[in-house]
């Protein structure tokens, strides 16, 4: 085995700290694989800023630094041919709060927000906090892929300004859209005169090394103006106990809104959110391709296993670290209490908006994956 992937084989023992991932089941012998957070260590470089500036023991207010509203800008630009200026970006302390933001912008504008299922359950409780109706588009499958259902789309009665909410590369089913998909969606959004919230978290976390990500409002000045996309390094680099992300938003008077709909509510991220950020950016991405490779075979092991489990059907993701199953064949009112009965802890498909399907989160070690792989397998056979 090579050192990197002894490195991710040897995780932290995160039993008895404030983890929300494992004190969901503290006491309990249940091997969480739900919310979504890796187990791994993090960067030896954001290990050691983040040990530097624990050591230096003052803990006051955050302010961005130039370095990494730098280390951004050339980063979209590298990785996606993406331009864009300072002033676009927006800082936040975390993704929830930017899709609820992003309602909140919209609240007297739009008529309804729409968005695909299964999908992150925030985004399907945001518009309500907001008195907006919520519209659900079904995921297409085709060939075991999840895409856009552009029939549906086509179909769809909209009004200007009703708010798209989109989620690229997608959380739970980990499909990464392609340029021909996103262009065809973006050409439908203009047309039909909407805005789009983009979420765009997962966009570092491809497992396929010839897949690339497009950010939505890269694709043309005309998409640009009608999105709000949102990334962060925290799910890349797994700092989310650090909260720091940031929104892009091209239309001024958009981002104005937006500004305001922060104003008064919403903490910029802490210090140490944006020193780490800063440092992830520019040193992490050894250990992110490291991650990559670990997490690909990790994925790839889940699928074969759970491919021949009798009454489920997995779906390889090609983004994120999620993988969706359907269990709904499986002779059992909630498959989610059924595996947490047999020690693991998986997200149920019904806050995705699917009862019966099921998420598992592959961000641990490959033995800790056995493991539950086995405790699965043994409890189907007495079905
Ligand atoms: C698509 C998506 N958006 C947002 C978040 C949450 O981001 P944050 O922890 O910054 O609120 C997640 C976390 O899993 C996610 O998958």
């Amino acid at each position: 085995m090579s050192n990197s992937g002894r490195f991710f084989d040897e995780v932290p023992d995160r039993r008895n700290t404030a983890s929300l991932k494992w004190g969901k089941y503290a006491g309990k012998d249940v091997i969480p694989l739900w919310v979504a957070d890796m187990d791994f260590r993090s960067a030896p470089e954001i290990v050691r800023a983040a040990v530097e500036a624990a050591e230096f023991g003052n803990y006051g207010y955050g302010k961005c630094p130039e370095s990494l509203i730098e280390a951004v800008m050339l980063r979209l630009r590298r990785l996606y041919d993406w331009e864009i200026e300072r002033h676009w970006l927006v800082w936040l302390p975390g993704m929830v709060c930017a899709l609820n933001l992003a309602c909140r912008t919209l609240e007297k504008e739009s008529s309804q927000v729409f968005t695909h299922t299964p999908v992150y359950p925030p985004f399907l409780s945001a518009p309500g906090n907001f008195d907006l109706p919520c519209v659900r588009i079904p995921l297409q499958l085709r060939n075991d892929r999840f895409s856009f259902d552009f029939d549906a789309l086509n179909e769809l009665p909209t009004k200007p300004s009703d708010l798209f909410m989109l989620c690229n590369p997608h959380n739970p089913v980990g499909t990464a859209f392609t340029r021909e998909e996103l262009e065809c969606f973006a050409a439908w959004v203009c047309e039909r005169e909407l805005l789009v919230c983009s979420d765009e978290i997962h966009c570092d976390l491809l497992l396929e090394p010839d897949l690339k990500h497009f950010p939505l409002a890269s694709l043309s000045p005309e998409i640009s103006e009608r999105t709000i996309t949102l990334m962060a390094p925290t799910k890349t680099f797994n700092l989310p106990g650090f909260g720091c992300s940031f929104a892009v938003i091209s239309n001024g008077e958009l981002r104005r809104k937006f500004k305001k709909a922060m104003a008064g509510i919403v903490p910029d991220p802490p210090a140490m959110g944006f020193g780490l950020a800063d440092v992830a950016y520019r040193y992490g991405d050894p250990w992110l391709g490291d991650a990559i490779d670990y997490l690909r075979e990790n994925r790839d092991f889940a699928f074969s296993e759970l491919s021949r489990m009798k009454g489920l059907k997995p779906f390889s993701p090609s983004a994120t670290y999620l993988l969706w199953i359907d269990a709904r064949d499986l002779p059992v009112d909630s498959p989610c209490s059924f595996f947490e009965d047999a020690g693991v802890g998986l997200s149920d498909g019904k806050d995705f908006g699917t009862p019966g399907f099921l998420r598992m989160n592959l961000a641990c070690s490959r033995e800790l994956l056995a493991q539950a792989l086995e405790r699965m397998s043994s409890s189907l056979i007495d079905l």
